[in-house]
């Protein structure tokens, strides 16, 4: 064979290599492609205007990994400015194989700085990624809310991912409202979509997220979150003794986002009251613009094979009487929107990927939504939020604002341009539910679109 054709194939069974690292399922964990650092995200673990934190995943051979990182040049020659950290490293055993998971928190970063990192060690590392610190100012920023991704991730959850960022590219965060996959505890067909699903995006955007039912070993009956949550990525643990990383707050520039993991609600009273008291201490002691907050579910069920009720009292009332703005949730696979009681919160219930339910209407909703896969671009000022829904198809689904005027008295009003609503029941609607749930749909959806004419 000649130099050329022997670079041909080198070339070639490196591409199959690197682009079967986006293939799991048929890839052998064994393969030596692994040492590569993969699913590979950022977040935070602290504040984000000193600090980034970083997750990613070898083969379990490569049992010390590193972050390498500097203040961006123009440059490609920056070598001498790197500085390096080391990671935290687990090992694991999953459905697809023994696996070490690594991170690492940089801390000492400079407000509103960009900076370049790699991961990795040897000669097994990471392209150089782009994030931006928080400038810690109240200048405007907009973030992307998701709903329940979960299943079909790569094959059509991606597609609102992608939408999603080539929508907003100067996002200053990804926010997931849980079930990012169906089965948390398992990687094949779960965590190995998503993480390539998000790709470069993920390396480049702090996500975010709140755990999903999903995300629990078993999604009927929680018993215990999947180990994978807290290997999978870095979230802060300043949440109540035994909920870190899963109920925490961040406080980016004038906002405090606030996940809580109400999952534990039904099965750890205790709990509960622990995530109470430490709630109503983050929203008492919160002096900058805005709260927002993020749970799996959401405050009443909508699918319509689902109890109807408010299933979390205590919460709301906490929401109401601190003036919590938003609450972003999922977990119906519907879209929703409206205030209970016409007063604020406004709850947001979404979805972004595939799998859709059929809707109820209960009185509190104001646009309602079924078989779309949708994602939220949230903009805020010191003074405003600019809330938008679209479908994957880029379209303005939903929109709202909520102001606060100088007295601190908050104002909603819907946006008035609003096309008709899309309330096409899913696939396989008639064999999924009761007769009298499919039977009774007509009737339920034109009483909703009467009332509100
Ligand atoms: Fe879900």
């Amino acid at each position: 064979m000649n130099y050329k054709a022997l670079l041909l194939v080198l070339g070639v069974a490196g591409y199959l290599a690197l682009s079967a690292r986006g293939r799991f399922e048929e890839e052998d964990p064994s393969s030596l492609s692994f040492r590569y650092p993969h699913h590979i995200s950022i977040s935070w673990e602290t504040a984000p205007v000193s600090s980034q934190s970083i997750s990613w995943r070898t083969h379990d051979t490569v049992r010390v990994s590193f972050v390498e990182y500097l203040e961006t040049t123009a440059t490609p020659f920056f070598k001498d400015q790197v500085k390096r950290l080391p990671a935290k490293t687990e090992r694991h055993t999953a459905d697809d194989g023994t696996w070490n998971h690594h991170s690492a928190n940089i801390q000492g970063l400079k407000p509103n700085t960009t900076y370049s990192y790699r991961v990795g060690n040897h000669t097994y590392w990471s392209e150089w990624a782009e994030f931006t610190t928080a400038s810690g100012t109240r200048e405007p920023f907009s973030f992307i809310y998701f709903g329940d991704v979960q299943r079909d991730i790569y094959s059509l959850g991606s597609r609102t991912i992608r939408k999603a960022i080539m929508d907003k590219p100067d996002a200053k965060f990804l926010l997931f409202g849980g079930d990012l996959v169906h089965r948390g505890a398992e990687n094949l067909g779960n965590w190995n979509e998503f993480f390539p699903t998000g790709g470069w995006v993920y390396q480049s955007y702090p996500l975010l997220a709140t755990p999903g039912n999903h995300e629990y070993a078993n999604a009927a009956s929680p018993d215990y979150l999947t180990k994978h949550w807290r290997l999978n990525f870095t979230f802060p643990q300043n949440g109540p003794a035994g909920q870190e990383e899963e109920t925490y707050f961040v406080d980016y520039n004038n906002i405090r986002l606030i996940s809580l993991n109400l999952i534990r609600y039904p099965i750890d009273k205790p709990g509960t009251q622990k995530m109470l008291v430490w709630l109503e201490e983050r929203l008492k002691e919160f002096k900058g613009d805005w709260v927002i907050i993020v749970h799996h579910y959401s405050m009443e069920q909508l699918a319509r094979n689902r109890e109807a009720g408010v299933r979390f009292p205590e919460f709301k009332a906490l929401y109401e009487r601190y003036q919590v703005p938003l609450v972003l949730t999922g977990h119906e696979h519907v879209y929703a929107r409206g205030r209970m009681n016409g007063t604020l919160p406004v709850y947001v219930v979404s979805v972004s990927g595939p799998y859709q339910n059929a809707i109820r209407f209960p009185d509190w909703i104001e646009r309602a939504g079924s078989s779309l896969q949708l994602y939220q671009l949230i903009d805020i000022t010191p003074t405003r939020i600019q809330y938008t829904s679209k479908t994957v198809r880029g379209d303005v689904y939903d929109a709202f604002s909520i102001e606060k005027d100088k007295k601190g008295r908050l104002k909603f009003a819907a946006s008035p341009s609003l096309g008709p609503e899309s309330l096409l029941p899913p696939d396989k609607f008639e064999t999924r539910y009761k007769k009298e749930q499919v039977d009774s749909y007509a009737k339920d959806r034109d009483n909703y679109l009467n009332r509100k004419k």
